[in-house]
């Protein structure tokens, strides 16, 4: 017969089990790189606060320093709209282009931030021991090096070739150069094409009269993106990728604004209701729609599983 000192006994070490099984097992923690520029960034410095469970986006304070103000969709697929933990690496900057001896960048472009990740996270590091099959990589670059070009003239359709061998480049290199302890480096992409930013009350102010110019170059571009990431995924055994059509998604809510909650004013930018941030970069509310689809297209995968409405 059980006494009742050993009774206590048992009933301690029960609430011991207990305790110890609210945080057991721990989560699995997924990862997500993300390279690209204002439309992505949130000002996440390398070298500052790493992101960690608790903290999933590092540095800066949330929601960070974006291009439209406030959370944009990085922000809202970290924390919203996953379906598991995710860490987020966001090496985006503000003006980034694809190559810079193409376009002239602000301050850092894409190869500085595959850089970046090469010489950080991609070496595995005690805090970032991410896998092939948890890591995410995920590119939405080309905005500025057509927003700065398209109005100049000469073959655009050459220098859209030109500017997706570079970027393809750079994107091998996030394959190339993640192994690390036998284990393969980025399988797994999600590539966003460029908007229609010909819609964007800055490039109408500036470019009146070359707005369909702006259409068709971007859509030349974004076939030829589709083209290369089809190629990439052949060329590469292992790699899978997904791809967001944000062209589609942004004509779709300027053509009908109020369906999605927006002002029917779609050249207003900066107020309450307005699709537009600021002149050149969508609101945090649109950022949500967009993380949001991001999610739906991403349903089937580990990161955002279900995500399916
Ligand atoms: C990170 O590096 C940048 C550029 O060199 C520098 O301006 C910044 O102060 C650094 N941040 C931290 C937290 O060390
Ligand atoms: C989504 O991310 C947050 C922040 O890291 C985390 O607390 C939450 O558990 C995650 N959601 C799921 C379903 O894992
Ligand atoms: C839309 O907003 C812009 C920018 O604020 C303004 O110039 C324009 O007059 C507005 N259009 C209408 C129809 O209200």
């Amino acid at each position: 017969m059980l006494s009742l000192r050993s009774l206590t006994v048992v009933a301690g070490a029960l609430s011991c089990v207990n305790a110890g099984l609210i945080n057991w097992p721990p989560k699995p923690v997924n990862y997500w790189f993300a390279f690209g520029d204002s439309y992505t960034t949130i000002g996440f410095e390398p070298n500052g606060t790493l992101p960690s469970v608790g903290n999933p986006l590092g540095n800066p304070a949330f929601p960070g320093d974006t291009g439209g103000g406030g959370e944009n969709f990085v922000g809202f697929d970290t924390l919203t709209y996953n379906k598991s933990l995710i860490l987020t690496y966001d090496y985006a900057v503000g003006g980034a282009v694809i190559d810079p001896t193409l376009v002239a960048p602000l301050t850092l472009s894409l190869p500085d931030e595959v850089d970046q990740f090469v010489d950080g996270a991609a070496k595995k590091p005690e805090n970032a021991r991410w896998t092939s099959e948890n890591a995410l990589f995920s590119v939405w670059i080309g905005i500025n090096d057509i927003g700065n070009t398209f109005f100049l003239g000469g073959d655009r359709d050459a220098f859209a070739d030109l500017l997706l061998d570079r970027y393809f480049a750079q994107v091998q290199r996030l394959v190339r150069n993640s192994y690390h302890l036998g284990s393969a480096g980025a399988r797994q992409f999600l590539f966003i094409n460029v908007p229609p930013t010909y819609r964007a009350p800055l490039i109408m102010g500036f470019f009146p009269d070359q707005l369909d110019v702006g259409k068709i170059v971007i859509e030349h571009f974004n076939a030829k993106l589709s083209n290369k990431i089809r190629e990439f995924e052949r060329k590469n055994r292992g790699v899978k990728t997904w791809t967001w059509d944000s062209y589609t998604l942004f004509n779709r809510i300027l053509d009908s604004p109020r369906k999605y909650g927006f002002n029917d004013n779609v050249t207003s930018h900066g107020e309450q209701g307005d699709f537009w941030g600021n002149s050149y970069h969508p609101s945090s509310p649109a950022h949500r729609i967009f993380a949001k689809e991001i999610s739906k297209e991403l349903a089937w995968t580990r990161w955002f599983w279900g995500s399916w409405f």
